[in-house]
């Protein structure tokens, strides 16, 4: 997300707020489209390097078909235009960048809108009449707002996953956050810094969390099936367990789990991760902004440090209050609707009031889409920060399992959690049970990243790596401390601070790890490292933007082809930056048809294995284009060179040595897509043959005034619909015109 927009100021961006006070260093040949059941399953132990298939985010889980492929009827279409034969080649024409509000693809290729904020997810409930009027009893039965990361699970004629369905499946996504203004008759009522409208609240519950729609293929047209038993919110009222090590203690007991076994609802869902089993892992990233606290009074200082290290609201009143209020319906009081958002010390023992509220979110929540009874499960073993998303790695029976996760903050960390139990094929479809299984026992590791082009996964883990009851800044007391106080542990471990870490992929050619830096304001000339190597001012009109304001991405492999290594080699494969910056900070010598600032969401295609999709939430380049996708075909971890970057601050220089990946050039990476205005490109997946792609366009026109609410023409943006409409958030389907492959 960009900016909470409930201020009415653009310029507060919430993951901009960085929490992190320490000083730490800052330091193949194509595989087939689909790897078949027994190239995957059949390969046994020890073929790391070969037997490499993951989809972290946009395709269904494990990439092989686990079952038959059984599509339903399908409707005569012209058959589709066959994969390209040779070496991989973008095959698109750069589109240009735009500020205009609409959506703009290549030529021959077709975008259109399939599920938008407030659409029907039910039988009998009412077209959403997008004027803020919807009844809030039914918005747990309509698509949530900020629509973010997002998974194509694709499903046969039993109703089963199979990754390989080309015409029906089960799309999850995440529904991040929400524009208030657009939700209402008139924006957020509030008077004397008090909700005073419920049901308003209400509708903002329901709108965060998950959607589970089920989409289908007729012809060459898809569309979402409003009345599918599959179909399900997940949203801020819905029930959750949680497991791992963090589980049944003190840390989590509230008044509403009085043994720390469950919380209620998921907020703040960023981006997402699968499993090899067929389940989807949705990621709490800016949950702490949520929870009023306006005293520390009754407060340890040991809570008081926990609370300080993620940005817990602390005692300014804006914030203090936080970030939509929710509290203040009930302010002050221990309800299980409203007060439960307040974490204030206000009864005699933590099972009398919410202030271990914060202690439930934070984490990586597993929703089973293919079950819309079972409940999701919080996993804690994989540690509680700003989770941006999970991505899973390389799948070896035999082996063990590896999700790699940032923390998306300003100077936060990259962390990858490692199963203990290996993988067992035996476990596809296995729901719930199999995350219990290899989700809640295993190694969580912070990476360092060193100036010689290695790196250290180093474990967190008490008693070892300063994590320890005698750490200065937080006194670990048992394992439980230690995951829900990931981010003191990382730093007792010496992590190396970040520009905010966001997404992560896996190349499925080579199991080499992406890494999305976004931008950093705090970044100053004096704490660039060699993995965070520039310090610029990229001005926008008359105003400076100073620190890493178009961000980078990092690429590492992790030693010996082994997930489970902790160590790896690392170098810089992009950088982002305008086209007419400077080389020393157009590093990777961008040109007009790919040039572009802050990428956030990134997804390796499983279809065509090889080809990365980038996608930007960007506010510093936004003078000159909106937000948007990018194709590329990246090479791999030290195909270019060692260099030095000379960084000024207006007064001094400082030469920083990085190593950075070869040039792309125009045949490496192209514009795809640029979004309408005041958007965020984010979430992506693709159906099973690759043809279909799933994009998410978050919070058009979000910058909208409150005062302008009632003069529709003022409005920032009026996509999807056009006209005079509210702007709203939707998920789109872009397929190409031929029935090909997309992007190549
Ligand atoms: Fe929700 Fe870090 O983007
Ligand atoms: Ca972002
Ligand atoms: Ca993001």
């Amino acid at each position: 997300m960009t900016a909470n927009t409930r201020t009415d100021d653009p310029s507060v961006d919430l993951d901009d707020i960085g929490t992190n006070p320490t000083s730490n260093p800052s330091f193949t040949d194509l595989i087939a489209a689909r790897l078949s059941r027994r190239r995957l399953f059949g390969l046994g132990a020890g073929t790391a390097g070969t037997a490499l298939l993951q989809a972290c985010g946009g395709g269904g889980g494990a990439g092989a078909a686990p079952f038959p492929i059984l599509p339903p009827a399908p409707a005569p279409a012209p058959a589709p235009a066959p994969a390209p034969a040779g070496p991989m080649k973008l095959g698109f024409n750069a589109v240009a960048k735009s500020l205009a509000d609409v959506v703009s693809v290549p030529a021959g290729y077709t975008a259109s809108v399939l599920y938008r904020l407030g659409d029907p997810t039910a039988a009998g409930v009412a077209a959403y009449k997008n004027d803020g009027t919807d009844d809030a009893t039914t918005y747990d039965r309509r698509a949530g707002d900020h629509h973010d990361g997002m998974t194509f699970f694709g499903m046969n004629a039993s109703n089963k996953w199979d990754a390989a369905s080309a015409t029906r499946g089960l799309l999850v996504m995440n529904h991040e956050a929400i524009t208030p203004v657009f939700l209402h008759p008139t924006g957020q009522t509030a008077v004397g810094g008090v909700r005073t409208v419920a049901d308003e609240v209400l509708r903002e519950f329901y709108l965060h969390g998950v959607s589970v729609i089920e989409v289908n293929k007729s012809g060459s047209t898809w569309s979402y099936k409003q009345d599918s038993s599959f179909n399900r919110r997940v949203h801020t009222l819905t029930e959750m367990t949680l497991s791992g090590p963090a589980a049944k203690t003190d840390y989590l007991k509230t008044k509403y789990s009085t043994d720390g076994s469950k919380t209620r609802g998921t907020v703040n869902n960023c981006a997402n991760g699968t499993t090899p089993w067929g389940t989807y892992l949705t990621c709490e990233e800016n949950w702490a902004g949520y929870f009023r606290r306006t005293t520390a009074v009754g407060s340890t200082p040991k809570e008081q440090a926990s609370f300080g290290r993620y940005g817990v609201a602390g005692t300014s009143s804006a914030i203090g209050n936080g970030r939509e209020l929710w509290a203040t319906v009930t302010p002050d009081t221990a309800d299980n609707l409203y007060g439960r958002w307040n974490c204030e010390v206000i009864g005699a023992a933590a099972t009398d009031d919410y202030r271990n509220g914060p202690n439930t979110y934070g984490w990586v929540v597993e929703i089973d889409p293919f079950n819309p009874t079972s409940t999701p499960k919080k996993r804690t073993a994989l540690g509680r920060f700003g989770h941006e998303g999970a991505c899973l790695g390389p799948v070896v029976v035999g082996k063990p399992l590896v999700w790699y996760m940032g923390d998306d903050s300003q100077n936060e960390y990259l962390y990858k959690f490692v199963s203990t139990k290996n993988w067992d094929a035996a476990d596809i479809g296995g729901g719930i049970a199999a995350g219990d299984k290899y989700m809640d026992d295993g190694k969580l590791y912070v990476a360092k990243f060193k100036a010689d082009g290695s790196g250290d996964w180093l474990e967190l883990k008490l008693g070892v790596n300063n994590i320890t009851a005698s750490y200065a800044n937080y006194a670990f007391a048992d394992a439980a401390d230690v995951v829900i106080n990931a981010r003191h542990a990382a730093d007792a471990a010496g992590a190396t601070r970040m520009d905010r870490p966001e997404w992560t992929a896996v190349n499925p050619k080579n199991g080499e790890v992406y890494l999305t830096l976004t931008n950093n304001a705090a970044r100053t000339i004096s704490t660039t490292d060699a993995a965070n190597p520039r310090f610029y001012n990229d001005p926008k009109g008359t105003s400076a933007q100073r620190g890493n304001p178009n961000g980078h991405i990092v690429r590492f492999a992790d030693t010996g082809g082994d997930p489970a290594a902790v160590s790896f080699k690392w170098d810089v494969y992009l950088f982002g930056a305008r086209s007419t910056a400077s080389a020393d900070v157009n590093v990777s010598a961008l040109g007009a048809d790919n040039d572009f600032s802050s990428p956030d969401g990134m997804w390796f295609s499983q279809a065509a294995p090889g080809l990365l999709w980038i996608e930007t939430d960007d506010g510093k380049y936004t003078d000159v284009t909106n937000c948007m996708l990018l194709g590329a075909l990246p090479g791999k971890v030290g195909d270019g060179a060692a260099r030095t970057i000379t960084n000024f601050d207006g007064a001094t220089t400082v030469q920083q040595a990085t190593f950075v990946g070869k040039a792309p050039g125009t045949d490496g990476l192209r514009r795809f897509l640029v979004g309408p205005k005041e958007c965020e490109i984010t979430g992506i997946a693709e159906s099973g043959d690759g043809r279909a792609l799933f994009v998410n366009i978050q919070h058009p026109g979000e910058d909208t005034k409150v005062a302008d609410i009632t003069t529709p023409a003022k409005f920032s943006s009026h996509w999807p619909e056009g006209g005079n409409a509210r702007p709203r958030s939707a998920t789109i389907v872009i397929t190409k015109n031929d029935g090909g492959l997309i992007g190549l």
